[in-house]
């Protein structure tokens, strides 16, 4: 068998995307950035305006989103929200749709889907020649999957109103994830849907675009204990997350296993606790000003 790539089975990358959510810090680290930083990066984007239009780029099962918005309702008591989805993923959007239906509160707030790529957006409304301008739009933990990521920041940047501002969350220059890729990336079976991009590239695209932003780092970790116990199913679907490789135990060279598998405990990518190995998956969110 030869390795093949996660995003080739679209069930088995949401299966183990799940997984390592349960595995790790990612959405606590991010709540905890809505909760204490967001409400000062938000505090002007809708002076003044009866309506807030906020566009969420690959907004996924909407977890996340929910979060922002209820933000967004407490510094702007009553203002009616437009809040727009992009994404490709049917599953995901059915999960976004029942999340809103079971949450209260969000009265105010009016949600569009749209079932399509940013790139699909992108041509959409070019086409129409309406360029629907944006109050708040955000990308997160998505750029990874977009092939010309200069482009793409640029032509959403563009859609901003005066005043409004664009979050981007990614992994860090500094987390395992963009030590791992640069060590193994060029001998896992990476296919053109996924790209291996961390903050620090996203800073160098902003810097020669020459736009103004500023940076937050959120300390994250993922517990990757169960993947150093053979046959431990938890720790295969992990490892099939970290190397983006569906079944890697059972269909990568054994070399390469044994030597991921004792890389990923060396302190470049796991800190060593209780026991434990926390793999660090620290993020970054970088604010671009209009
Ligand atoms: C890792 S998930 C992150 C979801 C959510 N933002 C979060 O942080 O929990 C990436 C999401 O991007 C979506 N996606 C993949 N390619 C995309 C593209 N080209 N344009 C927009 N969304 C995309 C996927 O379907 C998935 O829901």
């Amino acid at each position: 068998m030869t390795m093949r790539s996660l995003l080739s089975d679209h069930r088995h990358y949401v299966e183990s995307f799940r997984l390592f959510l349960e595995n790790s810090t990612e959405h606590q680290c991010m709540l905890e950035f809505i909760q204490k930083k967001l409400p000062g990066i938000i505090s002007s984007i809708g002076n003044g305006k009866s309506t807030i239009n906020v566009l969420s780029v690959g907004g996924g099962a909407g977890e996340i989103d929910l979060q922002i918005l209820t933000k967004l309702q407490v510094k702007y008591p009553g203002v009616l929200i437009h809040n727009d989805v992009i994404e490709p993923s049917a599953e995901q959007i059915i999960d976004y749709k029942e999340r809103v239906a079971k949450t209260s509160n969000l009265e105010n707030i009016k949600f569009t889907w749209h079932k399509e790529t940013s790139l699909e957006y992108e041509s959409r409304t070019k086409a129409s020649k309406e360029m629907k301008k944006w109050s708040f739009i955000h990308m997160i933990q998505m750029l990874y999957y977009v092939k010309d990521i200069p482009a793409t920041i640029k032509f959403f940047h563009r859609l901003l109103e005066p005043g409004a501002k664009l979050l981007i969350i990614l992994v860090s220059g500094s987390s395992g994830w963009a030590r791992f890729w640069k060590k193994f990336g060029p001998r896992l079976p990476l296919n053109d849907l996924c790209l291996y991009v961390s903050s620090a590239n996203i800073k160098e695209i902003l810097d020669e675009a020459g736009l103004k932003y500023q940076s937050h780092d959120l300390p994250s970790d993922m517990d990757i204990t169960d993947c150093f116990t053979e046959g431990n199913k938890n720790g295969e679907l992990l490892l099939d997350f970290l190397t983006e490789t569906c079944h890697f135990s059972k269909t990568a060279p054994l070399d390469l296993k044994n030597e991921i598998l004792e890389d990923l405990k060396k302190p470049e990518y796991s800190e060593k606790r209780s026991g434990k190995y926390l793999f660090n998956n620290n993020l970054s969110a970088i604010v671009i000003e209009a």
